[in-house]
């Protein structure tokens, strides 16, 4: 099983890999399939829930799925996110939200977005014992006030306080910070200037890890996806082959077939349609 031990030791060791899973049958594949950790996104808004962006999402619904999760995980870290208005307003909310996360899904640590104003509730909640991974850079919940889903802390300021923010996080206790959609060189030094491990999407591969959304990563969208993402499958089109051959398989007749079908008490099963017959003519 790994623990946030191993995964704080493996920085600048070996390169780690998390995955976005929502769901039981997934997190067994991505287990199985040798990831460090599995991140129960609130992204799950949309690959899961159908909204336009994360903001929807509620602590019943990361609860939901993160649960499922953790039933599929047996062996990488799970980390379940915190979704938009679980923790904004007060450490009190943040510690118990943390909390009925960590007691009713069974998960690792949980993630929160932002930077140095978000100090105290990552203290609040890592002083209960609760792991918490920071999140910087492009913050989906923000995406309101950034206009859009755009690569941040490209100006001089914007990098400057991108650096105190990763600082003021590590101080108040995370674990690993997530880095979303920066720019090279201030995702290498700030790598380079904390002890934690980053994870990186969209932050290059100077980070210590990386974390790709599951339907992007495997190819389930067919649409726009941001530059850094790789598709490194085609699940879309090997799906959509699935069931056109179900469809079709159906339609000539050819499934089920004769080994797909119960024969057994075949016997039986006449005698009692003749006895039926008899009784209800
Ligand atoms: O919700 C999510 O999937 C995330 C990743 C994009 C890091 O936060």
């Amino acid at each position: 099983m790994i623990t946030i031990n191993d995964f704080k030791n493996n920085k600048g060791v070996k390169k780690m890999v998390q995955i976005t899973a929502y769901d039981y049958t997934s997190a067994t594949i991505a287990d199985a399939a040798g990831v460090d950790s599995i991140l129960v996104g609130d992204s799950l808004g949309m690959t899961m829930l159908g909204y336009p962006n994360t903001l929807a999402v509620t602590v019943d619904d990361m609860i939901h799925h993160g649960a499922a999760v953790v039933r599929g995980a047996k062996n990488c870290l799970v980390v379940v996110d915190m979704p938009f208005m679980s923790y904004q307003v007060s450490d009190e909310e943040a510690l118990r939200n943390a909390g009925r996360i960590m007691k009713e899904t069974g998960c690792q640590a949980v993630k929160l977005e932002g930077g140095k104003k978000y100090a105290s509730r990552i203290k609040a909640i890592t002083d209960a014992g609760i792991p918490v991974v920071g999140h910087v850079g492009l913050t989906p919940q923000s995406v309101n006030s950034f206009g859009g889903f755009k690569l941040q802390a490209k100006t001089k300021e914007s990098a400057k306080e991108l650096i105190k923010d990763c600082l003021a996080l590590e101080e108040a206790g995370c674990f690993a910070i997530t880095l979303e959609c920066v720019p090279e060189n201030l995702a290498a030094y700030i790598t380079k200037l904390l002890s934690i491990p980053t994870i990186g999407i969209g932050a290059s591969k100077e980070c210590d890890a990386q974390v790709l959304v599951w339907q992007d990563a495997l190819g389930f969208n067919l649409g726009h996806t941001a530059k850094f993402v790789r598709r490194f499958a085609d699940a879309n089109e090997y799906l959509t082959n699935g069931i056109k051959s179900y469809i079709e398989s159906v339609h000539d007749k050819r499934y089920p077939s004769e080994n797909e079908t119960y024969k057994t008490g075949a016997d039986e099963v006449e005698a009692a349609i003749e006895e039926f017959i008899k009784e209800n003519k």
